[in-house]
């Protein structure tokens, strides 16, 4: 594996009716909390007042930012920031999926950084106008989705509304939350297709780190310990589906959620993002729901690579996750995403074949490295993104 330096300092506070403890941990940090969540958040009314609950018995002030959506944008930050400045707010509760749990980290820096929050936005990877901010607000994340993990993470992505391009801040310095108070009940009444999208976020943070894991290091325990992720996520994906009641498998989701990203499978080998790259410009601009485009990135891929020479971590995919070759694995997982809703075509979305080039560009855009190819393993050309989108429709 390469060398690594591991940190994670997020305090996780698991369990069926944690989410009576976010007083108390909120109380740590500050008396003036702002509690960012949903623009549409009838479904998280009993929550709220919970939480409100919750804070006003530990003497902690609250005001209620309703102002985030799927894939937010970088003006609901400014507005957050904005609230926070205007009331002396200290603390900040985020309770949400990752576009809450994103927003509400960029909000907790905004209210220090210098200019434009903008400015945090890495709109490249190879960017270095972007600046990274240097102190934030302390955070609590209340994860409602099990998705992006985003709670153990230091990582925000933000939309630019003036650019329309879907990019991300990150920062290790000041980002991480000071604690994830994680109640797999609060997912049980999410409706099935977010579940189900959600589940497929989880399995492709994790195959993504698999399929680019570097050919010449050895990294056996992290393919160890990435199919056995993959495996419960999808297991407890399909037992939540049969019923959405079992919060035991929905406490399986949740962690498996946060596992795949908080560095435990990821540190020691790069965690190259090729297909979310290609997933952030078609929810950017098609609004798509962030699963559901991995959901077609994912099925393309494993298509794409099914004859190559150089598949051969998308063989013990195949055989180490679904017990198969790569395209019954492939099909497997295809018509598993179907029978839930999920899109598996990019088509279902609203792009048509004329839209490919200008897809591709946005993603040579934002993600291409300065040798012009995206990084991972192997590296992927232009020809070979516009081949997994053309694939993919
Ligand atoms: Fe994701």
């Amino acid at each position: 594996m390469e060398n690594f330096e591991y940190y994670n300092p997020v305090k996780v506070v698991f369990g069926e009716g944690v989410l009576a403890q976010v007083g108390a941990y909120t109380a740590q940090y500050g008396k003036k909390a702002l509690l960012v969540t949903y623009q549409r958040c009838d479904y998280f009314a009993q929550t709220i007042e919970a939480i409100q609950g919750s804070l006003a018995e530990a003497g902690v002030d609250c005001v209620v930012y309703k102002g985030i959506t799927a894939n937010p944008l970088i003006s609901q930050v400014k507005g957050g920031v904005a609230l926070c400045l205007e009331h002396g707010i200290d603390v900040i509760v985020a309770l949400g999926g990752g576009s809450v749990i994103d927003a509400a980290k960029v909000i907790a820096a905004g209210v220090f950084y210098e200019g434009d929050p903008a400015g945090m936005l890495m709109l490249s990877h190879s960017d270095v106008t972007a600046k990274p901010p240097k102190r934030a607000l302390p955070y609590i994340a209340i994860p409602t989705l099990a998705g992006t993990g985003s709670e153990m993470n230091p990582i925000g992505v933000i939309t630019d509304d003036a650019t329309g391009k879907k990019s991300y801040v990150w920062e290790p310095g000041c980002l991480y939350a000071k604690a994830a108070i994680m109640d797999p009940t609060l997912t049980v009444g999410l409706p099935p297709y977010q579940t189900a999208c959600g589940g497929y976020d989880i399995f492709a943070h994790v195959m993504e780190a698999y399929i680019n894991g570097d050919p010449e290091k050895d990294l056996t325990l992290h393919d160890r310990m990435q199919e056995g992720v993959m495996r419960a996520a999808l297991e407890a994906l399909e037992k939540v589906w049969e019923n959405p009641a079992d919060t035991q498998a929905r406490g399986v989701m949740m962690w498996a959620a946060s596992v795949a990203l908080n560095g435990w499978l990821l540190s020691g080998t790069f965690a190259f993002t090729p297909m979310h790259q290609m997933g952030h410009v078609l929810s950017a601009k098609y609004n798509a729901t962030h699963g559901a485009t991995l959901a077609c990135m994912m099925v393309s891929w494993m298509r794409y690579f099914e004859n190559r020479p150089d598949n051969a971590k998308y063989v013990m995919l195949a055989k180490n996750v679904f017990g198969c070759d790569l395209r019954t694995a492939r099909e497997q997982l295809d018509a598993a995403m179907r029978a839930k809703g999920v899109q598996t075509r990019i088509s279902e979305f609203g792009v048509k074949e004329e839209d490919l080039d200008a897809l591709t560009d946005m993603v040579v855009s934002v993600s291409f490295g300065p040798d012009g190819k995206l990084n991972g393993h192997p590296k992927m050309t232009r020809e070979d993104i516009y081949q997994c989108y053309k694939l993919a429709l």
